[in-house]
């Protein structure tokens, strides 16, 4: 079996990459790692990608003339390495037209909310000022504008009583460990395809994703 060569960008503690790798280790899993890059050279998900013999590139993106210009760096670095996929964990540069188009349909990235609700920074301590009762994850195709494009794969999180904007993102994060290599599947198995803005599942099989975490259609409600 072929499998994916997949890039990984990211710019911090690499718990998301972490999953990613330990799913990567399966006979089975349509895709590999090959290539690290963050823009922070001290990232601490670096270390993670060495441990597990992937190799890594630390640029900084602080030392490049412009974004296109550090964009360009890490296309270069990508195909060098033979990349033919790209994932974003926790990679938080907004990237370039120049390498959203060079990756077109062939990038993907994981937001810690139910797009399109909560786009952007900060999306527990909003879901909380409003008083939502669920949140979650969302695995996207990437376009030009931050944190849109086709969706691929939802987990449902629930908020709970007492929850602060820490325990809100722990809760939401271990979805997320889990709903990424699952999404990644999908993609790299061609069980996902996207055409145009529109998400195809060509296979049946394996659980609807939106409803990983959701309660049971039909389930009674918590007493009161
Ligand atoms: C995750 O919550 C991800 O959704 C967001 O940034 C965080 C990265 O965490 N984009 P990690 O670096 O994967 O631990």
């Amino acid at each position: 079996m072929a499998r994916l060569r997949v890039g990984v960008l990211i710019s911090g503690r690499g718990s998301n990459l972490a999953s990613l790798i330990e799913a990567a280790k399966a006979p089975d899993y349509p895709a590999e790692i090959v290539l690290v890059i963050s823009n922070r050279p001290q990232a601490l998900g670096l270390e993670k990608a060495r441990v597990a013999g992937i190799p890594v590139c630390a640029f900084d993106h602080k030392l490049a003339a412009s974004r296109e210009d550090f964009d360009r760096q890490m296309d270069a670095a990508l195909r060098e390495a033979g990349v033919e996929f790209v994932v974003m964990a926790g990679y938080m540069r907004v990237l370039s037209d120049f390498f959203v188009n060079a990756w077109y349909n062939r990038l993907i990235n994981i937001h810690p909310a139910l797009l399109p609700s909560y786009p952007g920074l900060d999306t527990h301590r909003r879901a909380l000022a409003d008083g939502v009762c669920i949140t979650g994850c969302t695995v996207h195709f990437v376009r030009s504008e931050v944190d849109a494009g086709p969706i691929i794969a939802q987990a449902a999180v629930p908020v709970m009583p007492g929850d602060d904007e820490d325990t809100l993102a722990a809760r939401v994060l271990s979805a997320e460990h889990v709903l990424y290599p699952f999404a990644l599947r999908l993609v790299a198995s061609g069980a996902v395809t996207v055409s145009g803005e529109t998400i195809t599942r060509t296979t049946a099989g394996g659980p609807a994703p939106a409803i990983l975490f959701s309660p049971s259609p039909g389930e009674a409600p918590p007493p009161a």
